[in-house]
């Protein structure tokens, strides 16, 4: 009889604590640096008891494959990467909405993409676009300092520079739609296809160029300023610049997927995300965007952005289908097919 007992009380804890525990995962898609991908991932495994499963890939990369997965979503919750695909992935009916009751405690710059969206889509953090150079490697082959948009175009920069493909990059997007919003439609075409022939690879990663020029295998990587920032804080011979005409930025952001398998722990996710003790941990891994949560707090080595002179960067329209599907082709078809 006891025996009896004991076996019908283990088989009615595997029963209620069997469905509990597989409802206990999330599968996230990642689109910032990986230690700060895999600290999230630690951090709100730990916090929560949900298992997660990660895949990193850039912006534009991680927009496309929630695309194809549309008709059998495999992904939960997509968390960093800039915001302009994710207001695509929002107009095309990849994600859905959700009001984080941490909504009320985030800049008025994060709930910007939340309003415009109906909900599917908040910022989590805010980076100003700009580059880095080695100067270690700058000083060594003799070329200018640069402190501009234009001096990129420098013949002495020839095969200097690397950048991201727009295509897969958020990053190298935000280049693209920055250009074109400070110079004008031909202004900023004419620009890229002046850049490209200083260019000596495109990465699929926004962030790759700066660590090859920490690296000392190139000169300058054009990147967000935190992104430039973080070599130097790890001790290379890295100098930031914010561009002297003023230059575009980011609101990285975050979404839930349509058809999300795991809806609670994605909203769970989302939550944590927005909360302000978890977006200062991000400076452990020498991540230095402006966080969303009025209340997070950032180390003095994190880019001071309001002395960056930043255009009013038009999220709605360059986070559009349409205008981001339009840039995309024209620089493939007129700047990626120039010879360098
Ligand atoms: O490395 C961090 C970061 O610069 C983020 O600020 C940005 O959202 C993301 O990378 C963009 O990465 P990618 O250009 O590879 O899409």
């Amino acid at each position: 009889m006891k025996l009896f007992r004991m076996m019908f009380f283990s088989l009615l804890f595997v029963l209620i604590a069997l469905p509990a525990f597989s409802a206990g995962r999330l599968t996230y898609y990642c689109s910032t640096d990986i230690p700060w991908c895999e600290l999230m991932k630690k951090e709100f495994e730990k916090r929560t008891g949900i298992r997660v499963a990660m895949t990193r890939a850039s912006s534009g990369e991680t927009l496309t494959k929630i695309r194809a997965e549309k008709s059998n979503p495999k992904g939960d919750v997509w968390w960093g990467g800039t915001g302009d695909p994710h207001l695509q992935a929002a107009e095309e009916g990849l994600s859905q909405p959700y009001n984080s009751p941490k909504l009320k405690e985030l800049h008025d710059w994060a709930i910007t993409p939340h309003k415009a969206t109906g909900g599917k889509t908040v910022g989590i953090y805010l980076g100003a676009l700009g580059y880095g150079y080695n100067k270690e490697l700058l000083a060594k082959k003799g070329m200018p300092v640069p402190k501009c948009w234009n001096d990129l175009l420098h013949s002495a920069y020839k095969d200097e520079i690397m950048m991201a493909y727009p295509s897969t990059s958020g990053t190298a997007y935000t280049t693209l739609a920055s250009m074109v919003q400070l110079f004008g439609e031909d202004g900023g075409f004419n620009y890229m296809k002046g850049l490209h022939r200083n260019i000596s690879q495109y990465t699929k990663s926004g962030s790759a160029g700066i660590k090859a020029s920490a690296r000392g295998e190139i000169t300058i990587g054009v990147v967000f300023v935190h992104g430039a920032v973080k070599q130097a804080v790890k001790g290379f011979p890295i100098e930031a610049v914010a561009p002297c005409e003023g230059t575009g930025y980011e609101i990285g952001s975050a979404s839930i997927i349509k058809g999300a398998r795991n809806l609670d722990s994605a909203k769970k996710f989302i939550d944590f995300a927005l909360t302000a003790d978890v977006q200062s941990m991000a400076a452990q891994v020498k991540s230095y965007q402006v966080p969303s949560n009025k209340n997070a707090v950032s180390p003095p080595e994190a880019p001071d952005v309001s002395s960056i002179k930043l255009i009013d960067y038009n999220h709605a329209l360059y986070g559009s289908k349409a205008e981001r599907t339009r840039l995309l082709k024209k620089w493939d078809a007129e700047v990626k097919v120039l010879p360098r």
